[in-house]
C-alpha cells in the first residue's frame, strides 16, 4: 500500500469514527465500534482490538477482530505492556526482535500500539493492531490511530 492510499482511507474514515462516536455511550461500545471500522477498512491489519485497564498494572482483552487474543497482560510484558508503562505510541517493525513480545498468533509480524486516555490523561487502554507484514506500520498510522484514540477517549 502506498502512503498516499492509506492517507486516503484513514481520511475516510476520520470523520466516519468522529461522527459515530459522537453519541458514544460508553467507552466498551466505542472500542467495538473502531475495532470494526479499522479492522475492515484495511486488509493488512490482521488483528485489530483493544486491550482495557482492568486493574493496577493490567490489561485484560476489549473489543477486537481477528483471531483469539491472550485474555490478559502484565504491564511488565509485551509491546501492549511498553505502551501501557510508557503511555507512549509504539511500532514495532519485526516482532521477532521485540524482547518480551507476546505471540497472541505466531503469523503476526508487525504491529503498532496506541494509548487511550480518558479526559484526564488517565490510561483506560490501549489500541492494538497486528499485520502478517513486517514492517506494516509507520508514522502515518500513529498519527491517525493517536487522533482516533483521542476521539475515543472522550467516550469515557
Ligand atoms: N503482541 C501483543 C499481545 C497482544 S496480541 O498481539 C493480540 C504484545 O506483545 O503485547
Amino acid at each position: 500500500m502506498t502512503t498516499d492510499e492509506k492517507r486516503r482511507i484513514y481520511n475516510e474514515l476520520l470523520p466516519e469514527i468522529e461522527s459515530t462516536l459522537a453519541e458514544c455511550p460508553d467507552l466498551i461500545s466505542g472500542m467495538a465500534t473502531v475495532a470494526c471500522i479499522l479492522h475492515h477498512a484495511f486488509r493488512q491489519f490482521f488483528w485489530t482490538g483493544f486491550y482495557r485497564v482492568v486493574e493496577p498494572g493490567l490489561l485484560a482483552a476489549g473489543p477486537y477482530q481477528g483471531t483469539l487474543a491472550c485474555l490478559t497482560i502484565t504491564f511488565e510484558r509485551g509491546v501492549c505492556g511498553f505502551c501501557a508503562t510508557t503511555g507512549e505510541t509504539i511500532i514495532v517493525d519485526d516482532v521477532s526482535k521485540f524482547e518480551g513480545y507476546i505471540a497472541c498468533d505466531s503469523r503476526t509480524s508487525s504491529e503498532i500500539v496506541v494509548p487511550v486516555k480518558g479526559k484526564t490523561g488517565e490510561l483506560l487502554g490501549v489500541l492494538d493492531i497486528d499485520s502478517t507484514e513486517l514492517m506494516a506500520f509507520d508514522m502515518i498510522d500513529a498519527e491517525f490511530l493517536e487522533k482516533v484514540c483521542r476521539t475515543l477517549g472522550e467516550c469515557a
